[in-house]
């Protein structure tokens, strides 16, 4: 394949990252911007050994599912790259994508995958946003580059932060500044509109979930797949500001729960949140923390890590420790699938019995490749 050449090529599927798939001559070609059935005419830009990346030229025969998106820099900006595509076919590729990235990494698992949890907004359902300002330009980063896209609106936003657009502009432009400003908008607790600019010094208020019409329904899965039963102690790994602490510490009315997190304003709203004697909330690098934790094996173990997932030595751990319940919540189909493997190996060294119960994928973020899984792991007796 070479650099710059033009194939015609037919989308397959699309990939982990938000590109489609295609072949040609048995190499692999990743199509930003395409959509499943596509036939296109694409341009080579990156040429490895085992695979390509192209350009679309031309759409020469739409697949079913492309649409023509609403939002006018939908083609450009950097935050949405799935918006050419039906929310439909949306959830059919994130839901097959899940379930592959699994089976690839474990081939051997077994387990109930129940149906995708379309979220109740596709659209407005965002409530907090990263924008930028430099030169006069109010927008976002536009795809693979550090240009602005200029916006008025952002139709995957809350409309009261959108609206906002005009004034936050102009509080950025008053600042005069020749750098380029990271600005951070968002809806807090209190439903009050909040912006402030994103420094070296200060990153913001820390990691939130920002569609907070689909949360409920995560928190209410996380729920009911970790039970009735009390378990003498709950741990929340990666806890945040407390989004599932909260909820388990009200289910499981006699347990100790331990929220472990290593982000400290995020630990501060936790530890403001609730001063209940039942609750420890450690401010620590979860791999730190498994090496004095105390997990024995009545407890429960909900674990939510960030894109790039756990660990071998957090995975190990947990293995060893055989909690009854272990419910993860991933953002990385990749990681999770990856932490998974790592899991029933070690699981299998020690001579751990455990069975991975059902999984289930949560359309969090619509119009991006972005996607939630829920995952039970539970002692197999
Ligand atoms: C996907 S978020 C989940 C937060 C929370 N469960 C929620 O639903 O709002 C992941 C969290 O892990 C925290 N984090 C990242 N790396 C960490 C680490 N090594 N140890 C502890 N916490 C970490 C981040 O600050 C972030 O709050």
């Amino acid at each position: 394949m070479i650099v710059n050449s033009r194939i015609p090529v037919k989308i397959e599927k699309m990939a982990i990252g938000g590109a489609g798939i295609a072949r040609h001559d048995g190499l692999v070609i990743f199509v930003p911007l395409a959509t499943p059935e596509d036939e296109l005419l694409v341009e080579i830009t990156t040429a490895k050994k085992n695979f390509a990346e192209a350009r679309i030229v031309e759409v020469l025969k739409p697949g079913p599912a492309r649409r023509t998106p609403d939002c006018p820099v939908a083609l450009v900006c950097g935050g949405c790259n799935w918006q050419q595509i039906t929310e439909d076919e949306q959830r059919k590729q994130k839901e097959a994508l899940v379930l592959e990235t699994i089976k690839k990494f474990n081939p051997e698992l077994n387990f109930d995958y129940l149906p995708l949890q379309p979220s109740p907004r596709v659209f407005r359902y965002r409530n907090r946003i990263q924008p930028k300002f430099h030169n006069g330009r109010f927008g976002f980063f536009a795809r693979n580059s550090h240009e602005i896209v200029e916006i008025d609106d952002c139709p995957i936003t809350e409309e009261v932060l959108t609206k906002k657009f005009p004034e936050v502009r102009q509080w950025a432009a008053d600042k005069k500044s020749r750098e380029l400003l990271r600005l951070e908008m968002y809806i807090s607790e209190n439903e009050e509109v909040r912006y402030g600019l994103i420094t070296d010094e200060d990153d913001g208020i820390g990691f939130s979930q920002v569609n907070r019409f689909q949360n409920p329904h995560l928190l209410e899965t996380t729920l009911n797949w970790a039970g009735d039963t009390e378990f003498p102690q709950v741990f929340d790994l990666y806890a945040g500001a407390g989004n599932f602490t909260f909820p388990l510490m009200q289910k499981y009315k006699s347990a100790k729960v331990t929220a472990v997190e290593l982000n400290p304003k995020l630990v501060e709203r936790g530890r403001g949140q609730n001063k209940d004697k039942r609750l420890s909330y450690f401010m620590s690098d979860v791999e730190s923390y498994m090496r004095r934790a105390t997990i024995q094996k009545q407890d429960l173990v909900v674990l939510d890590p960030p894109r790039a997932g756990a660990s071998e030595y957090i995975m190990r751990a947990l293995a060893a420790a055989e909690p009854q319940k272990i419910i993860y919540i991933s953002c990385h189909p990749v990681s999770l699938a990856r932490d998974l493997k790592w899991f029933f190996a070690w699981a299998q060294k020690l001579g751990k019995k455990f069975r991975l119960e059902r999984v289930q994928t949560f359309e969090m973020f619509p119009q991006t490749d972005h996607v939630e899984t829920i995952a039970e792991l539970r002692v197999d007796s």
